[in-house]
């Protein structure tokens, strides 16, 4: 991987001609980061985030050699956030991730935490998702919970897990979850905050497609939500397909 293959982004840039590529290096390079925390720590804490990119790559990860070589009961799984919607809801991230990639590998159910963004007092859910957080997790820098890897996607408006732009959440300093609102439906979301993003050991941006273009200029200009991700002890990574970095440089 280049440093920023030409993009401007920070951090680590991986170009990958098609989708597909894409998906394959994620799944490579999350399966050897998983290895080496469960090497390190006996465990493997991560967040997943929703979306069709994600999805893409939670598919070829039941897929050999992932599906056998991954040491999946060592998983500590979490969201970056979830939409106030059942879990069995079709808009669900939680229902996204269960149908791509969780009932298909030996991931240990008690180690798998959702985010219950469909109860009504959403305040309550993010305080005991971030005390979940909290409790479980090892202190990073800013004495945010450390995950050894946090998975996001990116909005075509710059908006990464559901810190959308214009967002109070945005601005959080001191809570790890908090309720946010989205720009789509379903609106009511929660989210984990940038302090709980930056504090992660690894940051990985999983971007697809011609539409986001605009976005990830905006990261470069610093002028969308996701240019606030700069982890504070850790590595940022981007991977992007050809069509998302042919889409950045029209969008000068
Ligand atoms: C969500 C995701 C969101 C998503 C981006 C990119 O709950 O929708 O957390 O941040 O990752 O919108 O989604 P695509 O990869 O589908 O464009």
């Amino acid at each position: 991987m280049s440093d920023d293959a030409g993009t401007g982004l920070p951090g680590i840039v991986a170009v990958c001609p098609t989708p597909h590529d894409l998906s394959e290096a994620a799944a490579s390079w999350l399966a050897r980061v998983s290895e080496e925390a469960r090497e390190e720590h006996g465990y493997f804490a991560v967040a997943l985030s929703g979306g069709n990119t994600p999805r893409a790559l939670y598919q070829r990860l039941t897929g050999l050699p992932y599906v056998d070589a991954v040491a999946w009961p060592t998983w500590m799984v979490f969201f970056g956030d979830e939409r106030a919607v059942p879990p069995d809801h079709p808009q669900s991230n939680y229902h996204m991730a269960w149908e791509a990639l969780l009932s298909h590998v030996p991931v240990i159910p008690e180690r798998v935490h959702r985010m219950e963004a469909e109860r009504p007092d959403r305040e309550a859910a993010a305080g005991e998702y971030s005390s979940l957080l909290a409790d479980t997790l090892p202190r990073g820098p800013g004495a945010a919970p450390r995950l050894h890897c946090i998975l996001l996607g990116l909005g075509e408006d710059g908006h990464t897990a559901s810190l959308f732009p214009g967002s109070p959440a945005l601005d959080v300093e001191h809570r790890w979850v908090v309720p946010s609102i989205a720009s789509y439906e379903p609106r009511e979301r929660l989210t984990v905050t940038f302090p709980v993003i930056n504090a992660a050991e690894f940051v990985a941006f999983l971007v697809s497609g011609e539409s986001k273009g605009a976005a990830l200029r905006g990261v470069v200009e610093g002028t969308v939500p996701a240019a606030r991700v700069s982890p504070r002890d850790g590595t940022l990574l981007w991977f992007l397909d050809e069509a998302a970095v042919a889409s950045m440089q029209h969008s000068r």
